[in-house]
C-alpha cells in the first residue's frame, strides 16, 4: 500500500487504489465523514468511516486537531466539493487532541487570537496558505537570481557598521547588565567585549554585498535583518527578511529595470505554483472586504491585482514631479494630510506615498532622484548637487516595497559625505577601499520580503505573513 499525501491523492485518478495517508483531523461530522489535512494542500481529503464497525472508543478520539493514520481505498466522491474520497478500512489515532482545550476550533478565529497561538495557527486554512505561498516565493526569489547570473552571498548578521546610518540597531554584547567595564572617561569599554568592539545586529547586508558585486559582478543577499525602530504599524517588524541584489556596472535605470522585472517574475512564478492557495486567499479577501464600507473596498480582487502588476509597467516619477503632484493635490489643498507638502525637500510620509500610488497613479510607482539630505550616505550624488540617485518602489496597500540606489563610486565625494554626516571613516575603511581599487558605477536595492508576501497574499498585517513576528513588546515563541 503506497503512502501518499493529500495533494497527491486529490490529484490522482487512481480510483480503487489502496492508500495510506497521515494527517490532522479538521472536522468530523455525523460520526462518518472525517476531513483530513496534512499541509500538502489547502484542500482536505474526505475520509468516510463505517461507524458501525469502528469501536466506540476510536470514534470518540477522532477530534479536531488529532493526528491520524488512515488506510483505505480511493473512491469517487458522492458528496459535493471533492472528486475523490477515501473509504476507510483502518484508522489509527496517532496523537489525541482534547476537543475542549484545543485552541483551534472549527470556526472563524480572529487574527489577533491566532497571533497569540502562532505555534498552532499554521493549521488553519489562511495561515497554511500564506506560509506555503511564502515558501514558494522564497524559492522563486532564488530561482530568479540564480537563473540570471547572480551569486548568493551570506552577509554577516553581527556587524560593527550601521549600514543605513539611522541608529536603529540592536546591540550585541556579552557584558552583563550593569557590570560592563568602563573606560577612564566613564563610557562602556567595548574593547573588552567579546568582539573587542561595539557590535550590533545588521540592518542591511548592502555594504558587504557591494564587496561581492565589485568582485563577482552580480550578487544578492536574502537573509534576516533587524531594526530597533519603535514602529507599531501593520508594515513594520523588528526582525524581517530582506532581499538585496547588488550589481557592478549598472546605473539607476538598470536598477529600476531590475526591480521591476524581479517583482513581476516572482509574482508570475507563484501565480503558477500556488494556484489553489491564491484562489483561496482571493476568496478570503473578497469576503473580508464585504465587511468594509463600499468606499474602502479595493476595486480589484487579489488575483486581479497580482495579474495587473505582472502585466503593466510601473510608473517612474522623479521626486520633484511627485512633489508637485502632491503639493497641488486635493488633500494637500484641503489640509487633509497630517504632514502638509509645502517645501521641496520634505520626506514623503506613508500618507503621501499612498496618495500617489492608490489615488493618483493607481499602479506601482518608482520614485527616483530624492533630495540628498533625506537619504542614506552611500547614494550617488547627482550633478545638481542636491538630489541623489535613489529609488523607492511604492505598492498599493503596502507603500514602500523597495528602497535602493546607485552607489556613490567616487572616493572623494563619498568621504566628504561621510564627514558631513559624522560617519567614522576608520570603521568603513574596507568600504572606502572599494572606491580606491577599481571603482565603478554600481547599484542595488533592498526589498522587504514580508511586504512582498503581504502584497501577494492580501494579508493586511505584516505580523500575519512571518511565522513568529518580532515587534515592540513581543518576542513570544
Ligand atoms: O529602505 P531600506 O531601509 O533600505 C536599505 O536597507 C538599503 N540598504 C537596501 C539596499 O539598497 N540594499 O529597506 C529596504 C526595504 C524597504 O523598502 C522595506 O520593504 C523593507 O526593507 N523594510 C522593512 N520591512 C519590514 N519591517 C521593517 N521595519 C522594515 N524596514 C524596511
Ligand atoms: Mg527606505
Amino acid at each position: 500500500m503506497t503512502q501518499k499525501n493529500v495533494a497527491e491523492i486529490l490529484k490522482s485518478d487512481s480510483i480503487l487504489q489502496e492508500v495510506h495517508v497521515n494527517g490532522w483531523v479538521r472536522t468530523f461530522r455525523s460520526n462518518r465523514f472525517i476531513a483530513i489535512n496534512d499541509g500538502s494542500t489547502i484542500n482536505n481529503i474526505q475520509c468516510v468511516i463505517d461507524f458501525e464497525n469502528t469501536p466506540e472508543d476510536t470514534l470518540k478520539r477522532i477530534t479536531t486537531g488529532s493526528a491520524v493514520s488512515i488506510k483505505g481505498t480511493i473512491v469517487e466522491s458522492q458528496g459535493k466539493g471533492q472528486s475523490v474520497e477515501i473509504q476507510v478500512s483502518e484508522i489509527e489515532i496517532l496523537g489525541d487532541s482534547n476537543a475542549d482545550e484545543y485552541p483551534i476550533q472549527p470556526k472563524k478565529h480572529s487574527f489577533e487570537f491566532l497571533r497569540e497561538n502562532a505555534h498552532l495557527r499554521v493549521r488553519t486554512n489562511t495561515f497554511s496558505a500564506v506560509m506555503r505561498v511564502r515558501s514558494k516565493l522564497s524559492f522563486a526569489v532564488h530561482k530568479y537570481f540564480q537563473e540570471n547570473g547572480f551569486n548568493y552571498v551570506n552577509t554577516p548578521i553581527i556587524t560593527g557598521t550601521d549600514a543605513e546610518g539611522a541608529g536603529e540597531m540592536f546591540k550585541v554584547t556579552n557584558f552583563e547588565t550593569n557590570k560592563a567595564p568602563l573606560t577612564e572617561d566613564g563610557k562602556i569599554d567595548y574593547s573588552k567585549d567579546f568582539f573587542g568592539k561595539e557590535t550590533s545586529l545588521t540592518v542591511s547586508g548592502q555594504l558587504e554585498a557591494e564587496t561581492f558585486a565589485m568582485s563577482l559582478g552580480k550578487a544578492y543577499t536574502f537573509g534576516p535583518t533587524f531594526r530597533a525602530e519603535n514602529s507599531n504599524t501593520t508594515r513594520h517588524l523588528a526582525e524581517f527578511w530582506m532581499i538585496e541584489p547588488e550589481v557592478a556596472f549598472m546605473d539607476l535605470d538598470g536598477n529600476m529595470d531590475l526591480a521591476e522585472d524581479f517583482i513581476k517574475s516572482v509574482l508570475k512564478d507563484v501565480l503558477e505554483t500556488c494556484k489553489d492557495d491564491l484562489a483561496f486567499l482571493d476568496q478570503r479577501l473578497t469576503q473580508e472586504e464585504k465587511s468594509k464600507p463600499q468606499a474602502e473596498r479595493s476595486e480589484m480582487s487579489l488575483l486581479n491585482k497580482l495579474k495587473f502588476v505582472v502585466d503593466n509597467n510601473f510608473k517612474r516619477v522623479s521626486y520633484t514631479e511627485a512633489f508637485d503632484i502632491l503639493r497641488n493635490s486635493k488633500p494637500n489643498k484641503k489640509k487633509k494630510f497630517q504632514y502638509p507638502i509645502n517645501e521641496w525637500g520634505a520626506d514623503l510620509q506613508s500618507e503621501h506615498e499612498r496618495y500617489l500610488v492608490e489615488k493618483h497613479f493607481k499602479c506601482p510607482v518608482i520614485l527616483f532622484d530624492y533630495p540628498a539630505n533625506i537619504k542614506a550616505f552611500y547614494m550617488r550624488l547627482n550633478d545638481d548637487g542636491k538630489t541623489v540617485r535613489a529609488m523607492d518602489v511604492l505598492f498599493p496597500g503596502i507603500g514602500e516595497m523597495v528602497g535602493g540606489s546607485q552607489r556613490e563610486e567616487r572616493f572623494d565625494v563619498l568621504v566628504d559625505k561621510m564627514k558631513a554626516l559624522d560617519i567614522d571613516e576608520k570603521e568603513l575603511w574596507w568600504y572606502l577601499d572599494l572606491r580606491k581599487y577599481g571603482t565603478a558605477v554600481h547599484s542595488g536595492f533592498g526589498l522587504g520580503f514580508e511586504r512582498l508576501v503581504q502584497f501577494t497574499t492580501g494579508m493586511s498585517n505584516i505580523r500575519d505573513v512571518i511565522p513568529f513576528p518580532r515587534t515592540p513588546q513581543n518576542a513570544e515563541f
